[in-house]
């Protein structure tokens, strides 16, 4: 069968993607290895910047998220005993977040796609995209019916940082640029009211905590953690302990310790593969980037990858133009390298690195001094984290 853009991935990168081509009237395939239950049970990203829910809106899957999102005017770091609000609303010229978790954006996106009829293969095993550097590109992958190859125009490779359109790439016509941190993310989810109805990122002598939430009545906390422990090591009540430890007294007052209904770890890591074009294949998402999570940019990222892919390819295929999918990779890695930029500030502050002799240490007061005092440095702050422009 053959088909205008075949889209290896159904994460948020892939299925936006699908939606927006749909809207446009331009064909295409998802093929995805797991089964949506699987997918819909992973429990990722929850900050959501202005330019990804006006790009939901406009895909039109913006009505649940603009019902039970909840919109964040600011949050809180606090610094040891200090406290620190930022006032994203004020210093970003009205700009906010959304607290809506990538699980539910997730089943929006499907809910559409179903309605739409764009057809989503599940359980898409050995996808193999081949003779990318041709005008006739094509993907072979098994299912239960057996062997099968889907011919297009051009190949989307959505498929997160473990999938395999970067691999297909030939190792000299693409360049990795990465730093790994010497720690986790521990990662707890319950169903309980948050301490507090903003996040507060927490930087403590015993590590970084962070209080955030997905509903007034579901609970996601974070501890940084050593890279080597498992997620055996750490019973609830073990997590809730070093959380308490990490947060100002305020905010440990209330806390509620609930069962968790998901515990997780997470590496950090920042990755950058460039470009983010080879021949008729076309990076977008955490196939093409990682960044830690300090800062909620992962998920973000690939939403403007998505903008920038999307009008390249409807300008491709209804306007015969082919300058924006040129520019696409420059384009990407111009937002990405900022995002990357940010996400790695914002982990270098907040973390507890094994010292150097305390050089590292004293630097990081500093910085939190020279945010704490100047308006300057929290507008830069907020400028970011909202989100910069999509262009
Ligand atoms: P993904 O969501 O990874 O989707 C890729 C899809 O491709 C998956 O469904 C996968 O099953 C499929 N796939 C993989 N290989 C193949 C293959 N060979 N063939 C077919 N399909 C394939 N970001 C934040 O901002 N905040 C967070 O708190 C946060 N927490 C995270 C926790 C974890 C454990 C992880 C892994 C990521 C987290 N992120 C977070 C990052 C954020 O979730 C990602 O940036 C976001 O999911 C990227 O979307 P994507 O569609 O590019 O990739
Ligand atoms: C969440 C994750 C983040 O990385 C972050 O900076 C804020 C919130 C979350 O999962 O809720």
């Amino acid at each position: 069968r053959r088909t205008r853009v075949a889209i290896v991935g159904g994460g948020p990168a892939g299925l936006l993607l699908a939606l927006l081509l749909y809207r446009a009237g331009i064909d295409c395939v998802v093929l995805e290895r797991r089964s949506r239950d699987h997918v819909l049970s992973r429990i990722r990203a929850g900050v959501l910047e202005q330019g990804t829910v006006d790009l939901l809106r406009l895909a039109g899957v913006g009505a649940r998220m603009d019902r039970e999102g909840l919109v964040h005017e600011g949050f809180d770091i606090a610094w040891r005993g200090e406290m620190l609000h930022v006032d994203l609303r004020g210093l970003a010229g009205g700009k906010t977040v959304t607290v809506y978790g990538q699980t539910e954006v997730t089943r929006d996106l499907y809910d559409a796609l179903d309605a739409a009829g764009v057809p989503i293969v599940h359980g898409a095993e050995d996808v193999q995209p081949q003779d990318l550097t041709t005008e006739t590109p094509f993907v072979t992958f098994r299912t239960e019916d057996g062997e099968r190859r889907l011919e297009c125009d051009f190949v989307a490779g959505c498929d997160g940082f473990h999938g395999v359109c970067r691999q297909a790439i030939p190792a000299d016509q693409i360049r990795i640029f990465e730093r790994v941190y010497p720690f986790g993310w521990l990662g707890l989810l319950t169903r309980m009211p948050p301490v507090q109805d903003e996040l507060i990122y927490a930087h403590h002598s015993r590590g970084f905590a962070l209080c955030s939430l997905r509903s007034p009545l579901l609970s996601r906390y974070y501890v940084q953690c050593p890279v080597g422990d498992r997620v055996e090591d750490w019973s609830d009540e073990r997590f809730y302990d070093e959380l308490q430890a990490r947060l100002p007294e305020r905010a440990a007052a209330q806390l509620q310790r609930g069962p968790s209904i998901e515990k997780s770890i997470a590496p950090l890591r920042s990755f950058v593969a460039e470009p983010m074009r080879h021949g008729r294949l076309f990076l977008a998402g955490d196939a093409a980037h990682i960044v830690p999570p300090t800062g909620a940019k992962g998920l973000n990222l690939a939403v403007s990858d998505i903008h920038f892919l999307s009008q390249a390819l409807i300008a491709h295929f209804k306007e015969h133009e082919d300058g924006l999918l040129d520019a696409y990779s420059a384009t990407a890695l111009a937002r990405v390298w900022k995002a990357e930029r940010f996400s790695w500030w914002f982990t270098s502050m907040m973390h507890r690195f094994e010292d150097d002799g305390g050089f590292g240490q004293r630097i990081q007061e500093a910085e939190f001094d020279y945010l704490a005092g100047s308006r300057a440095a929290q507008t830069a702050l907020a400028e970011n984290y909202v989100g910069l422009p999509h262009l």
